[in-house]
C-alpha cells in the first residue's frame, strides 16, 4: 500500500541515453527545518523553492496546528508567520507526520519544552520506527512521552513546564535527534549542549544561527560540540531552499549507468555533511563533474555534470563518510551492481532503521534482480557485474520507502530485463515530479494496471 492511497505498481525498461537538465525540488531537510523555524520566529518568514513533498506538506499541516500561520503563494514560495520560541498553542487534533520521521522527530524537539500535550503518529512505516532515541533526550528537558511498546507512535507528548537545560552526547549519528535537542533547548533557560562524535548534517545549526541564536560548533576529542543559548527571540528569515543532493542522487546514477548519457543537475547543495555520494562516485572512477561552484545562502552549491561511466569500479566506502551520504546507500548499491568488483559499505546500522530496513529491502531486490549481495547487522557488499551483465527481471518492494521505490526503478534503466515495483506511491513523500522528469530525460519509467 502507498502511504496516501492505493498502490501504484510501475515498471522501469533500459532506456537509450539520457541527457538534458533534470532540475530536481527543494532539500527535504532545509525544507522542514525552513517551516517549523519560521514557526517559531517572531515575524514573516519568506521561503522559495520549498519542496512540496508529502513529508514536508504533513510538516506545514502541522505547524498550523501548533499555532503558526503556513501560507502556499504557490510556485514552491509560502510563507510563514511565527509564534516565536514557547508559543506554540496546544493542537487540538492528533499530528499525524504521514512517512516523515524528520518531521516528527524535529516537532517533538520544538514542543517539548512548552507547556502543551500533543499526540503523534504516522503510517505503517513511521509507526514502526524508534522514537525513544528522541524521547530520552526531551525526557531530560522534563518532557514526558507515553507511546506503545518500543517507543513506538502514537505517542503523547506533554512538554515540560518548567524546562532545564540539557547537556546531551547523542549516542547515535542522527541529525534527527541533534536537531530534536537543539529546537527543545530553543525554550529552555541557559545553555543546552549537544555533542556528537561524528557530524552529520548540520543544517540546524546554521539555520538558527541565521534565524539570529547564539550557537557554536567546537570541535573537541569528543566530536562537535554544539552550545547553543536557550530563549532566544528569533527573526523571520527569507530562505532560498536549495536544491536536494538526495533527490540529485537519482538522475546523477541513472545517467553514470545508462549507456551514452550526458545529464547536467543544476543548483545541487553540497554542503560537506551531505555530500558523501558524490565523493564516492569519483572514487569509483565515475565521470562526475561540479560546474559553475558558487556559495549560495551560505551553503556550498554546484552544478553536477554526470555521463556514462562504463569503467566504474568496486571500491570500500569509509564507514566514517556514511553519516553524510546516509540516505544514499541504496542507489549507491545500485551503481555498484554496474561497477565492477566489490563494493563494500562497512557502518551503516542506521540503514536498518530508515523508512525501510533500506539493507534488508535493497539486498533481497538486487538479489531476484541476479545480483550477489552479502550482508551483515551494519555492513554490506555488493558485487558489481559490470555494464551489460546485470539481468532484472525482477518485481521490487517499496516497503513504503520512496528512495527503495526510485532507487529500484533507476536499476531497470539499465538492466537486460525490466524491473517492476509494488508501489511507486512513496516517491510522492520527497520527490513528486520524479517520473516527469526521469521521462524528460529518456527514461522508461511507466505505470502499471493495479
Ligand atoms: C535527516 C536526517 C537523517 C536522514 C533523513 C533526514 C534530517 O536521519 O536519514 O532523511 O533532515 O535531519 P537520521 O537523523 O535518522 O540519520
Amino acid at each position: 500500500m502507498s502511504s496516501h492511497g492505493a498502490p501504484i505498481p510501475m515498471t522501469s525498461t533500459a532506456c537509450g541515453p539520457l541527457t538534458g537538465r533534470a532540475e530536481v525540488p527543494g532539500d527535504k531537510s532545509i525544507s522542514h527545518r525552513s517551516l517549523i523555524l519560521g514557526a517559531l520566529s517572531i515575524g514573516e518568514t519568506k521561503i522559495s523553492g520549498l519542496l512540496e513533498g508529502q513529508d514536508v506538506l504533513d510538516t506545514a499541516k502541522a505547524m498550523r496546528a501548533f499555532g503558526a500561520e503556513v501560507t502556499d503563494h504557490g510556485g514552491g514560495n509560502w510563507s510563514v508567520h511565527g509564534v516565536g520560541v514557547g508559543g506554540f498553542a496546544e493542537p487540538d487534533q492528533v499530528i499525524d507526520c504521514g512517512n516523515s520521521g524528520t518531521g516528527v522527530r524535529l516537532i517533538m524537539g520544538a514542543m517539548a519544552t512548552s507547556p502543551i500535550t500533543a499526540t503523534f503518529t504516522g503510517d505503517a512505516s513511521l509507526n514502526g520506527r524508534p522514537m525513544a532515541r528522541v524521547t530520552d533526550p526531551l525526557s531530560l528537558f522534563g518532557c514526558e512521552a507515553v507511546g506503545r511498546e518500543g517507543g513506538r507512535l502514537p505517542m503523547t507528548l506533554v512538554g515540560a513546564s518548567q524546562p532545564v537545560p540539557v547537556n546531551y552526547v547523542v549516542p547515535v549519528p542522527s541529525a534527527q535527534v541533534k536537531s530534536a535537542v537543539l529546537l527543545a533547548g530553543l525554550n529552555a533557560p541557559g545553555k543546552t549542549i549537544v555533542i556528537e562524535a561524528e557530524a552529520t548534517r548540520d543544517h540546524t545549526e546554521r539555520m538558527l544561527a541565521g534565524f539570529g541564536a547564539e550557537i557554536t560548533t567546537e570541535i573537541a576529542d569528543a566530536g562537535r560540540v554544539i552550545t547553543l543559548t536557550g530563549q532566544p527571540e528569533l527573526t523571520a528569515q527569507t530562505i532560498d531552499v536549495p536544491r536536494d543532493p538526495s533527490s540529485a542522487a537519482f538522475p546523477v546514477c541513472a545517467a553514470l549507468i545508462v549507456p551514452g548519457s550526458d545529464v547536467l543537475v543544476p543548483g545541487i547543495g553540497l554542503n560537506p555533511t551531505r555530500a558523501g555520494l558524490y565523493t564516492t562516485l569519483r572514487d569509483m572512477g565515475a565521470d562526475l563533474t561540479y560546474e559553475n561552484e558558487r556559495v549560495e545562502g551560505g551553503e556550498p552549491v554546484a552544478d553536477l555534470r554526470a555521463r556514462f561511466s562504463p569503467d566504474m569500479v568496486g571500491i570500500t566506502v569509509p564507514p566514517e563518510r556514511a553519516a553524510s551520504m546516509i540516505d544514499e546507500y541504496p542507489m549507491l548499491s545500485v551503481v555498484a551492481a554496474f561497477a565492477k568488483g566489490d563494493t563494500h559499505m562497512p557502518g551503516v546500522r542506521e540503514l536498518r532503521v530508515k523508512e525501510s530496513d533500506r539493507i534488508d529491502a535493497m539486498a533481497t531486490g538486487l538479489r531476484d534482480n541476479g545480483i550477489t549481495v552479502k550482508d551483515g547487522e551494519d555492513w554490506w557488499t555488493v558485487t558489481g557485474l559490470g555494464h551489460g551483465n546485470v539481468p532484472g527481471g525482477a518485481l521490487c518492494v517499496s516497503h513504503l520507502d520512496h528512495r527503495i521505490a526510485m532507487s529500484f526503478m533507476v536499476l531497470g534503466m539499465a538492466t537486460n530485463a525490466p524491473v517492476r515495483l509494488d508501489d511507486g506511491g512513496p516517491i510522492a513523500t520527497s520527490f513528486p515530479i520524479f517520473e516527469g522528469l526521469m521521462a524528460d530525460l529518456g527514461a522508461q519509467v511507466t505505470r502499471d494496471p493495479a
